[in-house]
């Protein structure tokens, strides 16, 4: 496990930047937190990080379920909310996803069995004035991404 404090907003985002460039095809990055902590924050960041668009729109999946980037390779943001049953992952395409791309899931629980054995996940708690951010998943990937977290 790894795990840092972020101050502000600013440092959310740039935390983001320094994982992006990291993430490779086949991760599955789910963030988890309660509302507010900074989920779509760091999904935003991330996204316009790897496809090198600063201003990038990315309209929040909640009601379409998943957005999809056409990035090198693909992106995927998942917001499971609304899911009413992990067996609709099946229909939105989550094994392709998981397979061809990189995915990012906000309310990952809603999940259940669905999320794959290797899933990285990113929490956000409130602390003081900011966040504590900590991540966790297999040890092989934690090392690859430990520089994010300096
Ligand atoms: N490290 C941080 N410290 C304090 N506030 C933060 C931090 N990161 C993000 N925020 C703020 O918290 C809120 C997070 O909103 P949002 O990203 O929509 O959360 P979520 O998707 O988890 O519900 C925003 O107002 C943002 O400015
Ligand atoms: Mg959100």
């Amino acid at each position: 496990m790894m795990e840092r404090f972020l101050a502000d907003e600013d440092a959310t985002v740039a935390l983001a930047r320094a994982l992006a460039p990291l993430l490779q095809t086949g991760d599955c990055l789910a963030l988890s937190g309660d509302l507010g902590m900074g989920k779509s924050t760091f999904a935003r960041a991330l996204i316009r990080a790897r496809m090198e668009e600063p201003e990038l729109e990315v309209p929040s999946p909640t009601f379409t379920l998943v957005q999809f980037y056409d990035g090198a390779p693909p992106l995927y943001h998942f917001d499971l909310y609304r899911l009413a049953d992990p067996d609709e992952l099946i229909e939105l395409g989550f094994d392709e996803a998981l397979e061809d791309g990189i995915s990012l899931i906000e309310w990952p629980e809603r999940g259940g069995d669905m999320l794959p054995d290797d899933v990285l996940t990113l929490s956000l708690e409130e602390e003081g004035d900011g966040r504590r951010v900590r991540l966790r998943g297999g040890q092989e990937r934690l090392a690859a991404l430990a520089v994010a977290f300096i």
